[in-house]
């Protein structure tokens, strides 16, 4: 496994590790030498990925969509681990999707608190622990969708652009006290939230063949590898793992 990044005994706390792109990064951060802290609403699943890693990890049920359990996830790894290095902002839905007209308003908001108000949350609670060590690495995960519109995805588009801003405002408050926030738009991978859009039906994502999604452990190779010195051209803003230039980079096909 290519892995510029030192992980040894650093502590990583990862969002949305019951599955997909999170469990992935969970397992790959272990694989490095970090101490992982799983975060997601189903203890079960996150509780089993603990059993598989071994002492390295611990499992925080967590919904990140309520800033106090957020916050309480975090002193927990805290004492479970000793600190906390790294913040992996990856926990996000795409259900329901949507047109606007006909879109149920606490429904389109229940996504908001997950995707964008979830990422400000894992900020607001992971930032005075950090910028008291002095140094920290917030990695979020972004998508195309922040950047275009996708139909029948406002709420995931316009969380996925405000989630791209918070990325920029840490760098702009914090960057120059030791804190690296980089985004990482993935593409498309293959996770039960593709499987949730082919179901959809809607969009061109949702014709796009299974064959055409990267797997999730891609996701997680790049996130250790932005953990290191090689990303430091990204910090405050937004890798594409469709850059052909990033994936010979992070080593990937
Ligand atoms: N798959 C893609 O093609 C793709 C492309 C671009 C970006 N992304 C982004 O990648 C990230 C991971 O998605 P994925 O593809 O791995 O999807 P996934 O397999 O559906 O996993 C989503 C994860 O988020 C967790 N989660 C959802 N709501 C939560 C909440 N309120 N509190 C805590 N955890 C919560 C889920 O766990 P629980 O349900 O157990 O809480 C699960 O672990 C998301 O931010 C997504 O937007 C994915």
């Amino acid at each position: 496994m290519t892995n510029s990044a030192d992980m040894a005994g650093k502590v990583v706390l990862i969002t949305g590790a019951s599955r997909g792109i999170g469990a992935e990064a969970a397992r790959a951060f272990a694989a490095a030498g970090a101490k992982v802290a799983l975060v997601a609403r189903g203890a079960e699943a996150i509780a089993d990925l603990a059993g598989e890693i071994g002492p390295q990890a611990v499992a925080i049920p967590c919904d990140i969509s309520r800033y106090w359990e957020v916050e309480q996830a975090v002193a927990a790894c805290q004492q479970a681990h000793g600190g906390l290095d790294v913040l992996v902002n990856n926990a996000g839905v795409i259900e329901p999707v949507a047109h606007m007209a006909e879109a149920d308003p606490d429904a389109w908001g229940q996504v908001i608190d997950i995707n964008l108000k979830g990422v400000f949350h894992g900020m607001r609670a992971a930032l005075p622990v950090m910028l008291a060590q002095g140094h920290g690495t917030v990695l979020t995960i972004g998508s195309g969708a922040a950047h275009a519109p996708v139909e029948a995805w406002s709420h995931y588009c316009a969380s996925k652009a405000g989630a791209l801003m918070l990325t920029r405002m840490a760098h702009e408050e914090y960057g120059e006290r030791g804190i690296r926030a980089i985004s990482l738009s993935p593409g498309t991978v293959a996770t039960q939230m593709q499987r949730e859009i082919k179901a959809s039906g809607i969009n061109p994502v949702s014709r796009l063949d299974w064959s055409d999604h990267i797997p999730p452990e891609w996701v997680a190779r790049t996130l250790v590898w932005m953990c290191g010195a090689e990303a430091a051209g990204f910090l405050g803003d937004e890798i594409s793992l469709r850059d052909p230039g990033i994936r010979r980079q992070v080593g990937l096909a």
